[in-house]
C-alpha cells in the first residue's frame, strides 16, 4: 500500500532511499538540514531514476511519475503527516537523539520513526523519541537502491505490530528483509567487519602480497572481491570505526582495529578514495 514517507539526510544513503521508496509507488517528503545537502541529495535521486531509464530497467513515463510524488521539505515540521519516517544523518549519538526527540515530538502519533543507523544503539535512539515503541532500525546497505538486504532491527521496546508493519514496508520496497536483534554491528557488520579485520591481521603477521592475500580469498573461498579491496572500497576510516564500534559495543577487545590499519588512517591511505590503500587506484 502507497504510503506518505519521510527521509531525513540526503547524503549517501538518504538520496539512495528516496530512489527505492519513490520507485515501490510512496509518495517522499524529502529533507535534509543543510540546503545544499538537500539539492545535491534531490539531483542524485533524479539522476538515479535517468540511469534507470537509460538502462532501460523503467519507462520514462514511470520515471517522471516516481519524480512527481518527491518533494523538498524546508523544515521537519513538514514532515508531521507521514505515515513512516526514515532517518539518515551523520552517525553521532547525540546528534540522532536530538532528532527523534524532534521527531516524537512532531509526528503523528501512529507514525513509524526509523533508523538507518549502522554502529549507534537503536534502544538509546527509541529511548530519546518519548514513543520507544514505536522506533525500529532499517538498515539499507550501499547503495541502496541495488543492494538487497535490509535489516530490520528490532529493540525490546518495540510494539510487535509497528515491527511487523516495518518488515512489511521493507519487503514492499522489494528487499529482503531480515529480522536482526539490536546487538553492536547487527549481523552482517557483526561478522564481516571482524572478518575484515583477519585479513589485515594476516597480512601484517604473514607478510603476503595484498594482491596474492586477495587472489588466494577470491579464488579459494568464493569472494566476489578480495578482503583487502573490499576495505579499500569501503574505506579504512569507516572500517576503523566500524572495528572500534564493534569492540566496544560488545566490550571485548578482540574486535578492536589492527593496529596496521589504524597507521594507515594515520598516513591518510584510506582506500580508492584517497587513491591508495592496500591497493593502488588512479586518482579520481
Ligand atoms: N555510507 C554507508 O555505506 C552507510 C551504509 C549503511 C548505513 N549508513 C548510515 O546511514 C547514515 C547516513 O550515512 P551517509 O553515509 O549517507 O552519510 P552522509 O554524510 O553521506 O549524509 C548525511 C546527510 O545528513 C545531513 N545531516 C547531518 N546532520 C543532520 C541533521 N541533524 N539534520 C538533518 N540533516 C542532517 C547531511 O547534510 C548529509 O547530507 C549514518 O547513520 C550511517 O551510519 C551508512
Amino acid at each position: 500500500m502507497a504510503q506518505a514517507v519521510g527521509v531525513i539526510g540526503l547524503g549517501t544513503m538518504g538520496a539512495g532511499i528516496v530512489e527505492v521508496c519513490l520507485a515501490a509507488g510512496h509518495e517522499v517528503i524529502a529533507y535534509d538540514g543543510y540546503p545544499e545537502a538537500r539539492e545535491k541529495g534531490l539531483e542524485r535521486v533524479r539522476k538515479g531514476f535517468a540511469r534507470r531509464v537509460e538502462k532501460g530497467t523503467m519507462e520514462q513515463a514511470d520515471a517522471d511519475a516516481a519524480l512527481a510524488r518527491l518533494s523538498g521539505a524546508e523544515a521537519i515540521a513538514d514532515l508531521r503527516d507521514v505515515d513512516i519516517v526514515i532517518e539518515a544523518i551523520a552517525e553521532i549519538p547525540e546528534v540522532k537523539h536530538d532528532l527523534f526527540r524532534e521527531l516524537g515530538a512532531t509526528l503523528q502519533p501512529d507514525a513509524i520513526l526509523a533508523t538507518n543507523t549502522s554502529a549507534i544503539s537503536v534502544t538509546g535512539i527509541a529511548e530519546a523519541s518519548g514513543r520507544p515503541e514505536r522506533v525500529v532500525g532499517l538498515h539499507f546497505f550501499n547503495p541502496a537502491p541495488v543492494m538487497k538486504l535490509v535489516e530490520v532491527v528490532r529493540t525490546a521496546l518495540v510494539d510487535p505490530q509497528v515491527y511487523a508493519d516495518a518488515i512489511e514496508f521493507a519487503e514492499g520496497l522489494d528487499k529482503e528483509a531480515v529480522p536482526c536483534p539490536d546487538t553492536p554491528g547487527f549481523l552482517v557488520n557483526r561478522v564481516l567487519v571482524p572478518m575484515l579485520n583477519d585479513a589485515v591481521r594476516t597480512l601484517a603477521e604473514t607478510g603476503a602480497d595484498p594482491i596474492d592475500l586477495d587472489r588466494a580469498l577470491k579464488a579459494g573461498a568464493g569472494w566476489p572481491m578480495g578482503p583487502l579491496a573490499l576495505i579499500d572500497l569501503i574505506g579504512l576510516d569507516v572500517q576503523l570505526h566500524a572495528c572500534e564500534a564493534i569492540a566496544e559495543g560488545l566490550g571485548d577487545p578482540h574486535f578492536a582495529p589492527h593496529p596496521l590499519l589504524a597507521q594507515m588512517v594515520e598516513e591518510g591511505r584510506l582506500g580508492r578514495k584517497t587513491g591508495e590503500g592496500f591497493h593502488t587506484y588512479e586518482a579520481r
